[in-house]
């Protein structure tokens, strides 16, 4: 049994009010996959204080909040120096993150920071070797809530240099290494009573999902960066399957940030993108302009239909059910015995298998099944073999509350 499940059987059996006040923390942090913002995939360097600040403002104006986007993270390229005594500093872009925490708490969000186990960052700022205990209370005296810990110059810094050629022992290194961050997160909550989420980001190399929950993980990346363009997104996708069973709350497959509204994705590719992570319990973690974001991009980021599927509180992430062509079919299990089921033309330059047929007991589904089309708001009733037409990467999405 791992570290997550303990903690739920723990939840069922003892009431609430008389866990320890560090095991009620700690149960309670990413319960559903986190939901927030990050600045890498839009700003990459250009991140700053004011933008942050931005991208808070308008989650609020934009109705974001409301419809449950909590984080607000600052990726790579914060980082000043470290003084003599070893603390790091910012650099000119952040000139008080304290002021800039306290600004992000005001308005009921939360506030996300990022580092690594090497020397230095992907982008080649310093990172926390040797200094993970001093960065951890620098976190937790600022009052971040989230970190987010990537691999990047420890493999060259550490683990090729202690372990030249041998994968074995670089992987318990690099594991030691993201424990020992985890730990001294924990000695620093301790004093804050504020948890932090870890989310740890080393591409999906060496099965983080088998290793990564009992140390206190609560995401971690499967895949390598994502891009704005469907081939990065459909390559993603294709590599999560098998992964569902190690999934659930507490600890969640991180197929990486959102590019919804960002690149060359055209809408349906944005749709299809949004209802995908929503299938597979993926951290929504939008990563677009926020302040000049058009419309149509944040109806499909506020689509509290489709977010209430991937916030299922059952935390059972979905799985590709079947293929047929050029077609996918997905499907969800939701609370309650409810189900999403999801149709995905993935070719690229027809309609569906002209068209695609439905086979319900390929979907697990018997007999037909009536639902809300979660991208037009319609009722919708699913029937063996209907033809189901789609444009080239579109997708239909249905939830079905009642499975018969
Ligand atoms: C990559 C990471 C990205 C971003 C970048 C920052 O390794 O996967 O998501 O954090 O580093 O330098």
């Amino acid at each position: 049994m791992n570290f997550g499940r303990r903690f739920l059987s723990c939840l069922l059996l003892v009431p609430f009010a008389a866990l320890p006040l560090t095991v009620v923390a700690q149960s309670t942090v990413a319960a559903t996959p986190p939901m927030g913002w990050n600045s890498w995939n839009y700003f990459a360097s250009k991140v700053d204080d004011k933008g942050v600040r931005a991208a808070a403002d308008q989650i609020v104006a934009t109705g974001m909040k409301d419809a449950g986007y909590v984080y607000v993270n600052i990726d790579d390229t914060w980082e000043g120096q470290r003084d003599a005594s070893g603390v790091l500093h910012t650099n000119s872009k952040f000139p008080d993150m304290k002021a800039l925490a306290d600004y992000v708490h005001s308005k009921g969000l939360k506030i996300g920071i990022y580092s690594g186990p090497g020397t230095k960052t992907c982008a080649g700022y310093p990172a926390s070797l040797d200094h993970e205990q001093q960065d951890a209370d620098l976190y937790a005296s600022w009052g971040f809530d989230y970190l987010k810990y990537d691999l990047c110059s420890f493999i060259p810094d550490v683990m090729e240099k202690q372990a030249p050629h041998d994968k074995a022992a670089q992987m318990k290194l690099m594991i030691a290494a993201y424990d020992k961050m985890s730990k001294a997160l924990k000695a620093a909550t301790a004093k804050t009573g504020r948890p932090i989420v870890l989310s740890l980001c080393q591409y999906g190399w060496d099965s983080p999902w088998e290793w990564a929950p009992e140390l206190g993980g609560n995401l971690w990346r499967t895949t390598g960066d994502i891009e704005p363009r469907w081939q990065s997104m459909y390559d993603i996708v294709s590599q999560q399957s098998g992964l569902d069973k190690y999934s659930g709350p507490g600890h969640w497959n991180d197929p990486d940030m959102l590019e919804v509204g960002n690149g060359e994705l055209s809408l349906a590719e944005n749709r299809t993108h949004f209802s995908w992570w929503a299938i597979l319990a993926a951290p929504l973690l939008a990563g677009n302009d926020l302040p000049n974001m058009k419309p149509e991009i944040k109806a499909i980021l506020t689509n509290k239909d489709v977010i209430a599927i991937d916030q299922d509180t059952l935390g059972k992430q979905g799985k590709r059910a079947y293929t047929d062509g050029e077609v996918e079919v997905w499907t969800r299990e939701l609370q309650g015995g409810a189900m999403a089921v999801a149709v995905v033309n993935v070719g690229s330059d027809r309609t569906a298998n002209h068209p695609f047929h439905l086979d319900l007991a390929k979907a697990g589904l018997s007999g037909s099944q009536t639902g809300k089309d979660l991208w037009t708001g319609k009722e919708v009733t699913l029937t063996d073999n209907m033809p189901i037409e789609l444009p080239s990467h579109d997708i239909l999405l249905v939830r079905v509350d009642h499975v018969k």
